[in-house]
Parts: structure tokens; C-alpha cells; sequence
């Protein structure tokens, strides 16, 4: 391990933005779909993963919807959300708030309990075994109309003391927060904590909207919203967090490389700023290897690596004793 390496991997840290979707690896994919009798459209694991280069967000969308197809049963959802905590355990992670797509699987007929039933219990587990706290977010699909948000929503109800957050994702562009402001409404009356994807592909303007109009407290990527300085301000006076995916927005192309990712001036601006996977199977590494790789790229030291780890846990959703706990330790670590 490199000296960098060394010591992301003793950091304690939180990740806030991953889509258990984005957790599944090709191996575990062929298992599910020899198990549950589904055709993937590769002849094996080593071409699965070849599969994977993207000129875009759309691009990577078709393919991760594809892969989603062979998750039917709730153990499969058990066992793709299971497999996503050991590592994040073996990354130190210590608490992890995760998106899912409802609409992915109940648009095939797997019914919604199927999908949180076999999520929960996998994050049961992971607090029982590991110590590893998390928070679930329902993500609504923007290339989706509103009806079908609203129907998901209704849906959610009976299970709303296992989700903690609604969140937006999918295809940004041409699909602004706006489109959600009832449903995000709503969603905030019956107590869940709002966030959205915004400023990946789309505008600062996205940005704007889903703080204003859909009242998210976090933002997820953000990265436009450097194109607007008074927007920027208000973010920093907030401390309203980022959550930022390196290794996503270069294999997305995002960015053209590493070494012109945001992350430096985000820091530099007193943003609040975290690093996390996004969808870790397809882009090339879990949370400790975003760190590495943006560290290397932009020269970041300990300090900074350090601000990042306690930011994540100054952007989750913990209770203030939590919290602190967390960051003592965060403390000792990087002491030590
Ligand atoms: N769904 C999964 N990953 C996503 C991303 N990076 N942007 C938008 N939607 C997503
Ligand atoms: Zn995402």
C-alpha cells in the first residue's frame, strides 16, 4: 500500500452516496442470474466488466438498469446490500446512508417490500456484526413522470420507519428538480429528509432549484455549482454538504481527468465537501479508493484527507453523540 493508502485505510469515515444498484459486481450479477433463471447480455464476467466504458451518464444509466434486471427476490437484495457493507466494513466505513431505485424493480413486477425487506436486513446485520450504522434513501427516477414519483411515495408509506430520505437521480438533464417540487413536498410533510442529485451533467441553475424549490439539505455531486459564485456563497454560509464521486465523474466524464477535478477548490472554499463511490462495480473502486485516487491526483496531505473524513461525518445523519463519538475517534486515528 501506498503511504496515502495506508492512511485513508485507517480513517474512519461515513459515505453518503451509493447506490446499492451500483454495488453489484458481475460475479455476484451471474450468480443472481443463474439462481433466479435471468439471461444477462454478456457471455461471462470478464466481459461484463469489459463492458464498462461510458461517454456519459445516460450511457452508463442503460447498463445499470440492464444489470439490475437479475434482482428478484428479497435475499437477492439481501445479498447484493450484504456484499456492498463488507466492503464498506473492510474500508472502515462506520456509518453509510445508501440510495436505492424502487422504480427499477417494481417497473418488473418485484414488489416493494421485497426490495426494502431484503435491503434492511442486510443493514441489520451489518450493525449487529460490524458496528456499521446507515440510513436508507429512496431515490425517484427523473426520467420518470411525476404520477409514477407520487405512486412510489404512496408506496414507501407503510415502510416509512426504515427510510429516512428521498432523494432524485437518474438522467439530469432535460429533467430539473422542479419536476419533483409536489412530490418532494409531500415527501418533506411525511418526515423524510429531502436530497437530489444536481450539477453532475446539469446547470448550476439545477443546483439552485433543488435548494430552493425541493429544499434538499444535501447535494449530491454539485459540481456545476462552482460555475456560480453567489450560489457557491450561499452553500458555504449553509454548510449545506456536497456529496462528490470522483472515480463516477471521470468515468462518466465529468471531468476530463483526475487532476482537473473540483475537489481541490471545493475544499479551498470552505464548502462542505465529501468523498464517496456512487456506483463502486462500475466505476473502478469503493470509498477508500476514491480518496486515493483524487488524493494522488491533486496532491491532497493528511490534513486535507483528514477534513474530508470528518466532514463526512459533519454531513450524516447522526445524532449529535454519535457524531462526536465518531469523530473522537476519526481524531485517534489519524493521532496514531
Ligand atoms: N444513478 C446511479 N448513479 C447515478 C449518478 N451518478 N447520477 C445519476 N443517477 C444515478
Ligand atoms: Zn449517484
Amino acid at each position: 500500500m501506498t503511504d496515502i493508502a495506508s492512511f485513508v485505510a485507517v480513517l474512519p469515515k461515513a459515505e453518503l452516496h451509493v447506490h446499492v444498484e451500483g454495488t453489484l459486481e458481475p460475479e455476484l450479477a451471474f450468480a443472481l442470474a443463474e439462481r433466479n433463471g435471468v439471461e444477462l447480455p454478456y457471455a461471462s464476467v470478464e466481459e461484463m466488466r469489459a463492458a464498462y466504458h461510458f461517454s456519459n451518464l445516460q450511457d452508463f444509466l442503460d447498463v445499470y438498469y440492464a444489470g439490475a434486471s437479475v434482482l428478484l427476490e428479497r435475499r437477492d437484495f439481501h445479498d447484493l446490500t450484504w456484499a456492498y457493507l463488507e466492503r464498506a466494513h473492510a474500508d472502515n466505513v462506520r456509518h453509510a446512508e445508501i440510495f436505492f431505485d424502487p422504480q427499477t424493480h417494481t417497473a418488473r413486477g418485484v414488489p416493494f417490500g421485497a426490495v426494502v425487506e431484503g435491503i434492511r436486513a442486510a443493514l441489520d446485520e451489518a450493525r449487529a456484526r460490524f458496528g456499521l450504522t446507515s440510513r436508507l434513501i429512496l431515490c425517484f427516477l427523473r426520467h420518470l413522470d411525476e404520477a409514477a414519483a407520487f405512486e412510489t411515495l404512496e408506496a414507501a408509506m407503510p415502510y416509512r420507519e426504515h427510510i429516512a430520505g428521498v432523494g432524485l437521480d437518474s438522467a439530469e438533464r432535460g429533467n430539473p428538480p422542479r419536476k419533483f417540487a409536489r412530490v418532494f413536498r409531500r415527501a418533506r410533510e411525511a418526515g423524510f429528509v429531502p436530497v437530489a442529485h444536481a450539477g453532475e451533467e446539469g446547470p448550476a441553475a439545477y443546483v439552485r432549484e433543488a435548494l430552493d424549490v425541493l429544499r434538499v439539505t444535501r447535494i449530491d455531486h454539485g459540481n456545476n455549482a462552482l460555475d456560480d459564485p453567489r450560489l457557491v456563497a450561499e452553500l458555504v454560509a449553509r454548510q449545506v454538504p456536497l456529496t462528490v464521486c470522483p472515480l463516477s465523474n471521470l468515468r462518466l466524464r465529468v471531468v476530463d481527468d483526475l487532476a482537473s477535478h473540483p475537489l481541490r477548490r471545493m475544499l479551498e472554499q470552505d464548502l462542505l465537501v465529501t468523498v464517496n463511490s456512487d456506483d463502486p462495480a462500475y466505476f473502478g473502486g469503493y470509498v477508500n479508493a476514491n480518496y486515493v485516487a483524487v488524493a494522488e491526483a491533486l496532491g491532497l496531505g493528511a490534513a486535507e484527507l483528514l477534513r474530508l473524513a470528518r466532514n463526512s461525518f459533519e454531513a450524516a445523519w447522526l445524532d449529535a453523540g454519535d457524531r462526536g463519538k465518531l469523530i473522537d475517534e476519526l481524531a485517534a486515528a489519524a493521532g496514531a
